[in-house]
Parts: structure tokens; C-alpha cells; sequence
């Protein structure tokens, strides 16, 4: 990633907006991932779920309750069924207050969103966006995920062909707290970045080193609180560090502190400025 600068000898983090500029905008709606790029994120993070007919949808939870006005699991709905739901209204922010009928006013805020319209809005942003890409719950699926998402990421060019440079490709990793599904993406894609998402810092990894293939560690800002050692020793062991999920002020300035490589926040404008970027 470009060197930016964050004062006191240290390069800033890049910022990823976390579900999109999920403070702001009902999280993994379009409108959150315009905000998140308006607000000038080096890159978004989203979640991705298969639908009961084969399409990657951007939702976090395994069911739609949360975040929309329906109920029941992704993988037992067709994307015809959701995009019949308003994904937007649950969210009331100060500028726009609860309406009912919001849903018919602004689709790019309620409607559900597929991965390939985000990808889509990546390739027409008009700068350098980066896209990371979480699998959810993958091993219920037995590859099904990770082989959409590959022929995905293949037809919007993310990954390595024959005449098609490395440097043309645009800037995309895969996550996942499953390092099953982070070696299912390796074979299939082995030129894709993989991030290993970690909740907890298990004695296995906590000399700093991944499941075999994987280039960038993805601790919970809970660990670094806890351990701010392991980001030296990712780092000594060959890795980038991406820490989730960044909105608190001290926890930014752990992260910058520590020398961490990318921050994941729902909040990308005011980690920007606070980072000195914004
Ligand atoms: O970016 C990683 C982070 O999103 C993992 O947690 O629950 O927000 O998907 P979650
Ligand atoms: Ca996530």
C-alpha cells in the first residue's frame, strides 16, 4: 500500500470501512459503501453470504431479522425474496430520521446488495479502492462459496490470467475467520491476499505465525489491547496486521502506535482525521 503519513515516524494505517461507513448508513447498503468512499476509505470490508439460489449477498448475520423489516436465514431465501426487503429503515441516523416509507424513496439505502453490484461500484469509483472480502460461515457449504466468490472476482479481473498484468489488477483480499476457507480461495486463486481473522490469540498463533498460505494477520482490537506484542511478531514473521473492529479514539492511536498496517472501522472519516489523513 502507499506510505502515507501519520506524524511521529510511522506511516498511517489505511483505513477500511468496516460493513461500509456503517455509522453513518445502514451497514452493507449501497449507500454505506458510497459514503464510506466519499469519506475516502482506502478500502471497504463486507461479508458475504450465499442465497438458497446461488447468489453472494453482502449481510452479516445468518439471518435477515436484524437488519431488515423480514425474517429467516439467507441461505433459505432466493435473491428475488430479498429484494423485497428494506435492509435501511432499522437504521435512524440525525439527518435522516425514521420514515416508513423511506424504502421507496431510496433504494441504494434499503435494497439488498449482491457483492457483484459492490464490485461494480469499485470499478467505476473514480480512484484506487481496495475491496476485502469475508466469507461467512463457509464450511456449511462445502466450496460453494468460495468458488462463486473466485469466478466473481475473475470476471471483475481480481485475479491472475495470462496477459493480464499484476499491476493492472485492482486490490483485493479474502478474510475469514475459517483458515479452511482461506485455503479453499488459496488453491483456487493463490494470487489473492488472504486474511486471518482471529478472535481470540490462541497459543498456536501467538509467536505472530499463520495458517500456511495466508500473508496478512486479522487480530480483534481485543487482542492488541490485551497483547500489544503481537503485532511485532506478525510483523517479524512476514505479515501485514489488519485490526477489527477500530472506531474507539485510544484504540486508533494503539493501532497507529503499534505500526499497524490497516485499521477496519465503521467510522473511516473520523479515524481519517484523527490519523491526520482527512
Ligand atoms: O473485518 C473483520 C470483522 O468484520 C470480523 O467481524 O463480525 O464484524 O464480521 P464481523
Ligand atoms: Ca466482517
Amino acid at each position: 500500500r502507499p506510505a502515507q503519513d501519520s506524524g511521529p515516524g510511522r506511516p498511517a494505517p489505511s483505513v477500511v470501512a468496516h460493513r461500509g461507513a456503517s455509522e453513518d448508513a445502514p451497514e452493507h447498503t449501497l449507500a454505506a459503501y458510497r459514503k464510506a468512499i466519499e469519506d475516502g476509505a482506502d478500502a471497504l470490508e463486507c461479508d458475504v453470504r450465499l442465497t438458497a439460489d446461488g447468489h453472494l449477498v453482502c449481510v452479516h448475520d445468518r439471518r435477515v431479522n436484524r437488519t431488515s423489516n423480514g425474517r429467516g436465514a439467507v441461505s433459505a431465501l432466493e435473491l428475488a425474496d430479498l429484494a423485497t426487503l428494506d435492509f435501511g429503515s432499522w437504521k435512524a441516523t440525525p439527518d435522516e430520521p425514521e420514515a416508513p416509507d423511506r424504502r421507496y424513496a431510496d433504494p441504494e439505502r434499503t435494497g439488498v446488495l449482491t457483492l457483484e453490484r459492490l464490485l461494480e461500484l469499485v470499478a467505476d469509483a473514480d480512484r484506487r479502492v481496495e475491496l476485502a472480502v469475508e466469507t461467512k460461515h463457509p464450511t456449511r457449504w462445502a466450496g460453494q462459496v468460495e468458488e462463486r466468490l473466485v469466478t466473481l472476482l475473475d470476471r471483475f479481473g481480481h485475479t491472475a490470467r495470462p496477459g493480464r498484468p499484476a499491476a493492472e489488477r485492482p486490490a483485493v483480499r479474502v478474510m475469514s475467520f475459517s483458515a479452511r476457507s482461506l485455503h479453499r480461495l488459496q488453491l483456487a486463486a493463490p494470487e489473492i491476499p488472504s486474511v486471518y481473522l482471529m478472535q481470540f490469540l490462541t497459543p498456536r498463533h501467538r509467536d505472530g505465525r499463520l495458517p500456511s498460505g495466508v500473508s496478512i494477520a486479522g487480530p480483534g482490537i481485543r487482542i492488541l489491547r490485551a497483547h500489544p506484542e503481537y503485532v511485532e511478531r506478525a510483523h517479524r514473521a512476514g505479515h501485514r496486521v489488519h485490526v477489527w473492529t477500530v472506531n474507539e479514539p485510544e484504540d486508533v492511536a494503539l493501532c497507529r502506535d503499534l505500526g499497524v498496517d490497516a485499521v477496519i472501522t465503521n467510522r473511516p472519516k473520523q479515524v481519517r482525521k484523527q490519523l491526520g489523513l482527512g
